[in-house]
């Protein structure tokens, strides 16, 4: 009970930390700080690309995401929406096998939704004509309806574009039944919410998740499985396998630089694994949510501390 409580006290603290503007402001001044080298490949385009041409030789696809959080004012979205845009062009000219993964805060959601939209289409527009999928992450619950609008009505003009449903939310499986054919990634859910709108046992989240899963499959739909977790790894393979779902139908993705065993295993026995790479100087905000997720991430990212 002791290593659980000390769990629960680091991992709000790591939230805590998460949400902090001003360090969120300061560190992007900093460079790869704090053990964030880990796993953040770097800064530019330039080292990103290079890090999906490693992990494309060892058969992982991959999926990069130019960091960005907190964005306040019409030009900084306008800006992150070019870089997203140049982003493609590289993806596109370098010839990598290459998603896209954003957040629409990034583009603007809390200044002008309109001009959210305006530039998703802008960023889906150069996605569909070099044929790359683009990925809305989820952030925290306050966005979630405004995020499932925005993309019902790109959805109407765009086919390379899907999001990410949280299985800890009470209403996971209202919305994955929602979206049956869209692309989905499913996650366990990365945020701090409230009691109200989420499920707070871990096992419990374990099982809407692994529920959401076989839903989302047995439904025919894409399904992209992003976790850690072994266990729910296994017990997806197997039920596809019982339910003669194809391994075209679904793929598993994990994040740049954890359990890179796990990653290679999976991509051996033939099925699809996508590594998502996250760069820029954005960093903060990430990386302390991934240090929220394991106490034991603390430790790795020390070990970074020290190379
Ligand atoms: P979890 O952290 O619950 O771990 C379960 C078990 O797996 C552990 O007890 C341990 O046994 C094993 N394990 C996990 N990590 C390990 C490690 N590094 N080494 C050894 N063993 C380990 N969230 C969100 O809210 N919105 C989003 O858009 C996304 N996007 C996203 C993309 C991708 C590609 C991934 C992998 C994850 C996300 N997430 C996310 C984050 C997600 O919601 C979740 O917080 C983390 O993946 C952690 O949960 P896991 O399912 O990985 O296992």
């Amino acid at each position: 009970k002791g290593v659980f409580e000390m769990e629960m006290v680091l991992r709000n603290f790591f939230l805590f930390l998460s949400k902090n503007k001003t360090l969120n402001k300061s560190a992007k001044k900093w460079g790869l700080k704090l053990g964030a080298k880990q796993v953040i490949p770097g800064v530019t385009i330039e080292s990103a690309i290079e890090a999906v041409e490693k992990l494309n030789v060892q058969g992982l696809a991959c999926t990069v995401d130019h960091l960005g959080e907190f964005v306040f004012n019409r030009e900084e979205a306008i800006e992150s929406a070019d870089y997203c845009v140049r982003t493609l062009e590289a993806i596109a000219n370098s010839g990598v096998n290459c998603n896209l993964s954003l957040k629409l805060t990034q583009l603007g959601l809390d200044i002008d939704r309109n001009l959210c939209r305006d530039n998703m289409k802008r960023i889906l527009e150069t996605a569909k004509k070099h044929n790359i999928f683009v990925r809305i992450d989820m952030e925290d619950y306050s966005h979630l309806d405004a995020t499932l609008d925005i993309l019902s009505e790109l959805r109407r003009e765009y086919t390379n574009v899907g999001t990410v449903i949280q299985a800890y939310l009470y209403r996971a499986e209202r919305d994955v039944n929602d979206l049956k054919g869209v692309s989905l990634r499913l996650v366990k859910g990365a945020y701090k919410e409230s009691p109200e709108v989420a499920i707070q046992d871990k096992e419990k989240v374990d099982e809407n998740y692994l529920a959401i899963i076989k839903q989302h499959l047995l439904s025919g739909s894409y399904t992209a499985i992003a976790s850690h977790d072994h266990n729910i790894i296994d017990k997806v393979k197997q039920f596809a396998e019982e339910n003669d779902i194809p391994k075209t139908q679904f793929e598993f993705q994990m994040l740049y630089n954890f359990r890179t065993d796990l990653q290679l295993s999976i991509a051996k026995e033939g099925y699809t694994v996508r590594i998502y790479v996250p760069f820029g100087n954005d960093w903060y905000g990430y990386f302390m949510r991934r240090l929220a997720e394991r106490p034991q991430n603390v430790a790795f990212a020390a070990r970074g501390l020290l190379k």
